[in-house]
């Protein structure tokens, strides 16, 4: 239906060789191909961590929260401009969320300063993204640590970012990956829960299955023949078949990021280049030296004078889909009552964020055609 769509997944029939071996085998759920993505998984992030596979970058939030006994009478802080899991997970440990608002309208990731004027006695956690794969504001690591603050990065967007050397997903106590479908490690659904802490990591391993010591794997293979049940829990697992594309994806990701840039790159030429780059504000166009980002969307401000749907429709009816990251918490109606933070910069972006096709497998002419009819659109 699109001549250029948000996203497409990087796959081959590597993929498909994969998940069809799984079916041959025989074994669908918490088997080797989930260990083996766990332990490669830890091994990308640098080795210091351990990795538990779940059914989504929520699940794993959600026991990242649980795991740090956050709760009733707890504030947590979170980005004012983020995908609503980060919300909605806090909202689950009846927790009360506080919203930070953006740095700047260029760096659309937490604001240090709104950050630190947010903590109260009651701030128990912080949820921080590293928006469109662009590492946040490492001086919030040590406030955290400085203020006892239980940090969990949600990496959603992050999978091969780095501060440093140092991966996003290393840099707090917990942190939470996704591999929905648009994400640059794509497996259909599925999360990983990383921590540095063997603490939670365990808590994590039982909260994903029902609490249980022992995984079905280990009584079919006859080492165990019962199990205990150490706390409630739930079923947040992966199944094989996921775990298996998420290993070849694992493999790719790399080389996906760097095309990521390309783009990127080729993003910023061709705006300039038809002349609509003063028309749209682009975030993240500078970034410290020592930082390496995931690239996984293109966000752009539109000018505060131009319909956002009027420009989204121009696109589209050029075969352009695009979307927007993120609305605003409060326009939601479960929400209306409950968001009262400030949080201006944020606001402001919500009402004229448009995020524009990027997906390892486009063209650089992919590119030139969508600025093109940008400028179009500036130009009528
Ligand atoms: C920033 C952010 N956090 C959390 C999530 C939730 O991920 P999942 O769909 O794997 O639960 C997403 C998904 O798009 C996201 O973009």
């Amino acid at each position: 239906m699109w001549k250029i769509p948000l996203f497409k997944p990087d796959y081959s029939a590597k993929e498909r060789n994969a998940l069809l071996k799984v079916f041959d085998e025989g074994w669908l759920a918490m088997g080797k191909y989930t260990s083996r993505f766990e332990g490669e998984f830890s091994k990308y992030l640098g080795g210091n961590v351990e990795s538990a596979a779940v059914s989504s970058c929520t699940a794993a939030l959600h026991i990242a929260l649980m795991a740090a006994n956050v709760g009733k009478g707890d504030e947590v802080l979170i980005p004012a401009l983020t995908f609503v899991a980060d919300l909605n997970v806090v909202m689950m440990v009846g927790a009360k969320p506080v919203t930070v608002d953006v740095a700047s309208l260029t760096d659309w990731n937490m604001s240090f300063d709104d950050f630190f004027r947010k903590i109260t006695p009651k701030t128990k956690a912080a949820i921080v993204v590293h928006f469109a794969g662009y590492p946040f504001d490492p001086r919030i690591t040590e406030l955290c640590q400085k203020k006892k603050i239980i940090l969990i990065e949600d990496c959603a967007h992050a999978i091969g970012a780095s501060i440093g050397g140092k991966m996003c997903g290393t840099l707090g106590d917990m942190a939470a990956f996704s591999f929905y479908a648009n994400k640059n490690l794509a497996v259909g659904e599925g999360g990983m829960f990383v921590s540095p802490v063997t603490g939670f990591a365990g808590k994590a391993r039982l909260l994903r299955s029902h609490g249980m010591t022992a995984l079905s794997l280990e009584r079919n293979l006859g080492k165990l023949i019962s199990y205990d049940v150490r706390t409630p829990g739930l079923n947040y697992r992966i199944s094989e078949i996921n775990s298996a594309i998420g290993l070849e994806q694992l493999k790719k990701l790399d080389k996906g990021i760097q095309k990521r840039k390309k783009l990127v790159d080729k993003y910023i030429f061709f705006l300039s280049r038809h002349r609509s780059s003063a028309a749209l504000t682009i975030p993240f166009v500078q970034y410290p030296e020592n930082v390496q980002p995931a690239f996984h969307i293109f966000p752009a401000l539109l000018p505060e004078n131009i319909e956002r749907k009027e420009f989204m429709e121009h696109l589209q009816s050029a075969g352009i889909q695009s979307s927007i990251h993120y609305p605003a918490f409060r326009h939601f109606s479960g929400y209306k009552k409950q968001i009262k933070d400030k949080t201006p910069l944020a606001d402001a972006i919500s009402s004229r964020a448009v995020t524009l096709p990027l997906y390892p497998g486009m063209s650089h002419q992919d590119v030139e055609y969508i600025c093109k009819s940008i400028a179009a659109f500036f130009n009528k």
